[in-house]
């Protein structure tokens, strides 16, 4: 099984390709809008808990899972657990890459559409709410950028996980982090900044609720590509030598970081230039040309930052589509090609109506959300943590917190798992998961 299957080049690939899976829209734009709806700071906290409580440990877990089996999500679950429906986990996962990608390729196209109005120069008026309004609430051009989007993301895909994956991840990301910077520097010296830094690093207790805790969780799970596998599939190509703990970290401390610093570039100037910081999904996309606007060379600076934005989208969603198609390949025999193409033009059709949503299909709702965020919902709020607890679930049950943690521990590398990691991952996650998911959602339909 292993030998005919591609394979990571070195460590550093398998890092890169995996930092660009997490690092995408997730922590720029999911990131921002939810925080801002969610209180700040508080949601900060929540998230920054998370992440280390949860996100590390289940990041060590899947890649395990992935490496140990070298199999898609639904495969690897079978190699380990012949004959049992654990496999549902990972079918459970394909179905949330499916969801998921339909509505990231929106979001991702109306970054490319950016590109374009960056160009352009936003029109003279400076109304970047409008501008924002009227491009996702025009009918085809978010659903042409959309399908561009997906073409591109196939492409890739269809090339191979080596060629494809590996070379994408290399270069920008260390250039996004660069912009990032500049972006902070101006946006925490805008006059009335303070406001803002206030918002994001005061928390307000009064805004604690489950609601809050799921969507902190949701976050977590969205952000790190954890929950459905992506990070078993991207292990799955993972040689025996390498070390996974070590890359693990790596993977959640630069995506944290991204996400961190995101906050400090937006919220600082949601409050200098009047804004709302619980906009919601418009937040990034109506504030950061706003920033851009305001310092020298920001014309530039935007054109950039749109094209960067767009490629650490790209590099997320080939990481969605690529457990889809790892799936078929593996268990249907399909050809990569085919596989690529025939999937990627269903996860376009989907898109469609949660662009319509914007548009022609604005007076659909669903208990107060539109088409996108009601996908976004069943994804990052049910489906994703539902997986990462079932998987918690299955190493407690059925593997055994202690062979992973051997198996995690038996490549070379300085980081080795101690005992706390058995306590988390067999009780502390799944009930707290569990928790959270259970109140969280009663919370939240109960409006
Ligand atoms: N983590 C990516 C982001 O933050 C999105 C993403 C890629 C993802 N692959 C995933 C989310 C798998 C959940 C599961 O933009």
């Amino acid at each position: 099984m292993k030998k005919d299957r591609e394979q990571w080049t070195s460590r550093l690939g398998f890092i890169l390709a995996a930092t660009g899976s997490a690092v995408g829209l997730g922590n720029i734009w999911r990131f921002s809008y939810v925080a801002g709806v969610n209180g700040g700071a508080l949601f900060l906290i929540l998230y920054t808990a998370f992440i280390l409580l949860v996100g590390y440990p289940l990041m060590v877990t899947e890649i395990s899972v992935g490496k140990i089996t070298s199999r898609n999500p639904v495969g690897a679950f079978k190699a380990l657990s012949e004959g049992t429906p654990w496999w549902l986990v990972g079918a459970l996962g394909v179905f949330a890459g499916f969801i998921i990608l339909s509505f990231y390729s929106i979001v991702a196209g109306w970054s490319l559409a950016y590109v374009i109005k960056a160009v352009r120069g936003f029109g003279s008026d400076m109304d970047f709410a409008g501008t924002f309004v009227g491009h996702i609430s025009s009918v085809w051009p978010p659903i042409i950028w959309h399908g561009i989007f997906m073409l591109i993301t196939i492409g890739l895909i269809a090339m191979g996980v080596v060629n494809g994956i590996q070379r994408a991840s290399k270069i920008l990301m260390p250039v996004l982090f660069g912009l990032l910077l500049i972006l902070i520097i101006r946006s925490i010296t805008l006059p009335g900044a303070g406001e803002g830094i206030a918002f994001y690093l005061k928390p307000d207790l009064s805004e604690l609720s489950f609601n809050t805790i799921l969507a902190a969780i949701g976050q977590a799970f969205f952000s790190l590509s954890l929950g459905m596998g992506a990070m078993i599939t991207y292990g799955s190509y993972l040689k025996d030598k390498e070390d996974v703990n070590g890359s693990a970290a790596w993977i959640a401390g630069l995506d944290s970081a991204v996400a961190i610093l995101a906050g400090f570039a937006i919220f600082p100037a949601v409050f200098a230039l009047n804004m709302d910081p619980a906009a919601g999904p418009g937040l990034a996309f109506i504030t950061i040309p706003a920033v851009f606007a305001q310092m020298p060379l920001g014309y530039f600076f935007g054109i950039l930052f749109f094209i960067l934005l767009s490629v650490a989208a790209v590099t997320s969603a080939i990481s969605l589509l690529e457990v889809v198609v790892a799936w078929v390949v593996d268990e249907k025999g399909w050809s990569r090609k085919k596989a690529a193409l025939m999937l990627g033009g269903v996860i376009f059709l989907l898109g469609i109506p949660a662009t319509l949503g914007y548009s022609l299909l604005s007076g659909v709702s669903f208990f107060g959300l539109d088409i996108l965020d009601t996908y976004d919902l069943i994804a990052s709020e049910i489906t994703l943590p539902l997986g990462g607890l079932l998987m918690a679930l299955f190493v407690g049950i059925k593997w055994k917190a202690r062979s992973v943690r051997e198996f995690a521990n038996s490549a070379p590398g300085m980081i080795k798992i101690g005992k706390w990691y058995d306590v988390l991952i067999t009780y502390l996650i799944p009930v707290m998961v569990g928790f959270v998911l259970i109140f969280g959602l009663i919370s939240k339909f109960r409006g």
